[in-house]
């Protein structure tokens, strides 16, 4: 095996040759081809910027046919393991996305003792402590800013600018496609299928976007996000999760009646209790900066005990985006500020506790709910009776004239468990007809600041 340097020190001396930093790109798809024409388009920026040359070596494709009109510029192939075996080669950026034959090359390049860089939540999601076990015995790095948030660099921020910070809660839309439905379809009254096709045709979605809609997408960010912000090791299955799949537009409707938006709201925050996380459609209030984060951008709050409250937004996913942040990563390689955080984030196998975790039960929020009712004397009372006796308080009571079989309540906050056992009880009364809607509604943390 050739060890390949840690990293390359531009020289502080003037000089005029600038030393290349050799990459095989693999995969030509969205992303890839954002990231060869950020490095192409800006190769004079970034050399004045850092004083490096990048250049891609190989170009990694699964079928040449489809990728013919990269040829002229670029050396395409599918030989990937040529490739990731080129001596001039430091540097395998990985954007094909998904865990299976993306899992096996980033596993071979970390074992070339090459550096990785990579877009894939899920393949961290999956095999993150496998795989940075193997950069670790290697020596080497894996960049992985655009996992989260496309171009806003959270992972940046959370490991070094906000390092001196205790994070109390970080709250995410972290989900072009989810966010893109959601906007369309409350703003412009799109259904779910045409808001759902139209942000696979922009380049949103997953390859499968099942993974976005069902909100596996976001649990895998936030499970990231939150062992960089806690420092426990969060895992995709710790996070309670439902996605905008089981939305539905009466909800928007209603929710924006009495003056709030729904958004797929990653939450994880340290409770007394141990951490809070889940992932959920949410009803945030309209005066709430999150309320106004439309179409495919994403936004992260973050709460730390030095900063107090501070807000990231930015466009989370598509082409340029997502390559802005593999290209930050790919020069943070190879300038060394990569293996430099990466060496204090702990994230390699076994020196995080495992997150101690609050039962989702024991999760405390006001919640939405809407009962589907014959429109029969006394249904609101049986209703309300079996809510106080589980000791859930009413913070808003509606029901329009033009449609007697929907009641819609607000509560004031209560714990999950409370709720469940209540909506449980309602749901089995006479003139219920229909499983009741509960979702959650976010209310902003306290800010401060010490
Ligand atoms: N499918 C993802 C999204 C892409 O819609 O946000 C970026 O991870």
């Amino acid at each position: 095996m050739v060890r390949q340097p840690g990293y390359i020190r531009p020289t502080l001396k003037s000089t005029n040759t600038s030393p290349l930093v050799g990459i095989a790109l693999l995969g030509a798809g969205v992303v890839g081809r954002g990231v060869l024409k950020i490095l192409s388009e800006q190769a004079d920026l970034l050399k004045r910027r850092t004083g490096l040359t990048p250049v891609v070596h190989h170009v990694v494709c699964r079928n040449l046919d489809r990728h013919g009109d990269l040829a002229g510029d670029n050396n395409v192939t599918t030989d990937a393991a040529a490739a990731i075996a080129d001596p001039r080669v430091s540097i395998v950026v990985e954007v094909m996305g998904g865990t299976g034959v993306a899992g096996e090359y980033t596993a071979a390049a970390l074992k070339a003792g090459k550096h990785v860089v990579t877009a894939n939540k899920a393949l961290l999601a999956a095999h993150g402590a496998e795989l940075f076990g193997l950069a670790k015995e290697n020596d080497v790095s894996i960049g992985f800013e655009a996992s989260c948030g496309g171009g806003i660099p959270i992972i940046d921020a959370l490991t070094r600018g906000l390092v001196g910070n205790r994070i109390d809660s970080l709250i995410g839309i972290i989900n072009g496609t989810c966010n893109y439905i959601l906007t369309q379809m409350s703003e412009q009254g799109w259904t779910y299928e045409a808001a759902l096709a139209e942000a696979q045709k922009i380049g949103f979605a997953e390859a499968d976007p099942v993974m976005d809609v069902s909100g596996r997408d976001t649990a895998q960010k936030l499970a990231i996000l939150a062992t960089l912000a806690f420092n426990e090791q969060v895992n995709e299955a710790d996070i309670a999760l439902a996605g905008i799949d089981s939305l539905k537009a009466d909800d928007i409707r209603n929710a924006s009646q009495l003056g709030y938006t729904i958004k797929l709201l990653a939450i994880a925050e340290r409770t007394l209790g141990g951490l809070n996380l889940r992932v959920s459609p949410t009803l945030v209030h309209n005066g709430d900066l999150l309320a106004d984060v439309n179409g495919g951008f994403n936004a992260i709050s973050v709460y730390g005990h030095a900063i107090g409250h501070q807000f990231f937004y930015g466009r989370g996913a598509g082409q340029s985006p997502t390559a802005s942040a593999v290209v930050a990563d790919i020069l943070g390689v190879a300038m060394g500020t990569i293996p430099h955080a990466f060496e204090r984030l702990n994230v390699y196998p076994g020196t995080l506790p495992a997150a101690r975790m609050l039962s989702h039960d024991d999760a405390v929020s006001r919640f939405y709910l809407r009962f589907s009712v014959k429109d029969k004397p006394g249904v609101l009372a049986g209703i309300t009776e079996t809510l106080g006796e589980h000791g859930v308080s009413l913070q808003g009571v509606r029901q329009d004239e033009n449609d007697t079989n929907a009641i819609v309540l607000t509560t004031h906050t209560t714990t999950r468990r409370a709720v469940t056992a209540a909506v449980a009880e309602i749901d089995k009364q006479p003139h219920v007809v229909a499983a009741t809607v509960v979702w959650p509604i976010f209310d902003r943390p306290e800010e401060f600041a010490e």
